[in-house]
């Protein structure tokens, strides 16, 4: 698999799970534009990924700006440096040279390459789209190393950036119009996890010092770096914090968690509250649509609009602490994604 990041509280939890599941290969991480600056989301990733142990996969600098509109930071949800304010010391890991298109192309490529099937990658956006719709428009073919999409992104009910958008396609929409519109162009599978679900998997302030204690304990970076993400949500929001992105990662290995169903999906690239927002279309089985079918998207998604998310939560707490935390009970014999 291959992740596109803004790190970001939340894609760092994101990061830590992939990075520590034995059923999933992450083989390299893109960075864009968004919660932080560019530059803050490269940092924080490799931070991130040499707490896991992971300074071997290759990390790229993408986008720094949405395709039309300027960028809008989200800071007062994730810190100053857009990671929890930890301030540990950065990486001694380098970024890889090239840009994050180019790096998401090669991989793509390569896998298409081998001819093998297993050998395809489950590519899963947690941030604006603006990478994946740079590189599925410059380079079409890369397609043909995909498995799926899996982004975290809008919502079926409301949004949360604005009461339309969810913050990944209120911050780029036009870039999610693309992805959608070069998915169904170019015959790659999309999922959407979206709002709808990703608040529900939470963990307690309680949860999150035992998290720490249990990494400290044992000089697990990675499992402390995990309490320490989750402690800062609980006290800036004064409540349990979700594992956010990272429920997209879970997903992959834990499908039967969730609630699937397909609808058409259009991004609203006008309106005047309503830009950004992701029209999904749940006429499909209803009447309605039969007697009225204007403006069905062609781009038909996999949309997760329900979620078991204390199960959820119980499997990423216990990937993301090794086994160390002994109170968090969870299933890591999954099939590799
Ligand atoms: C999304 O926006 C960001 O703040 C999070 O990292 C997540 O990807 C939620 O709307
Ligand atoms: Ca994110």
């Amino acid at each position: 698999m291959v992740l596109d990041v803004d790190t970001g509280v939340d894609d760092a939890c994101a990061l830590l799970f992939a990075a520590r599941h034995p059923g999933l290969r992450l083989v390299a991480v893109s960075c864009v534009g968004g919660n932080a600056p560019v530059d803050d989301v490269v940092r924080n990733t490799l931070v991130v990924l040499d707490a896991a142990g992971r300074g071997d996969v290759p990390v790229a600098r993408g986008a720094a700006r949405p395709l039309v509109e300027r960028p809008r930071h989200a800071r007062h949800v994730h810190g100053e440096d857009g990671m929890a304010d930890l301030h540990w010391p950065p990486s001694p890991q380098l970024p890889d040279p090239r840009h994050g298109v180019e790096l998401l192309r090669d991989v793509l490529l390569d896998a298409a390459r081998t001819g093998d099937p297993d050998d395809l990658v489950t590519l899963v956006p947690l941030a604006p789209l603006t990478n994946i719709a740079l590189l599925l428009r410059t380079y079409p073919e890369a397609a043909a190393g995909l498995r799926r999409i899996v982004f975290m992104g809008g919502a079926a009910a409301q949004g949360n950036a604005t009461a339309s958008a969810e913050f990944n396609v209120f911050h780029d929409p036009e870039a999610a119009a693309v992805v959608l519109d070069a998915a169904d162009d170019l015959g790659v599978p999309v999922f959407m996890y979206g709002l709808d679900v990703f608040s529900a998997p939470t963990l307690s302030p309680a949860e999150a010092a035992e998290i720490v204690a249990a990494g400290r304990a044992c000089g697990d970076r990675a499992a402390e770096l995990a309490g320490l993400l989750i402690d800062f949500q609980c006290h800036r929001f004064g409540t349990d914090a979700t594992i956010g992105d990272a429920g997209a990662v879970v997903s992959l290995v834990a499908p039967e968690l969730l609630a699937w169903a397909e609808h058409p999906v259009r991004v609203e690239l006008a309106g005047t509250w309503s830009r950004g927002r992701t029209i999904v279309d749940q006429r499909t089985a209803s009447p309605d649509r039969d007697h009225d079918p204007h403006g069905l998207s062609p781009t038909v998604v996999r949309v997760a609009l329900g979620i078991d998310g204390p199960a959820v939560a119980r499997l990423w707490r216990h990937t993301v602490t090794g086994g160390a935390d002994h109170d968090a009970t969870g299933t890591d014999d999954r099939r590799p994604s």
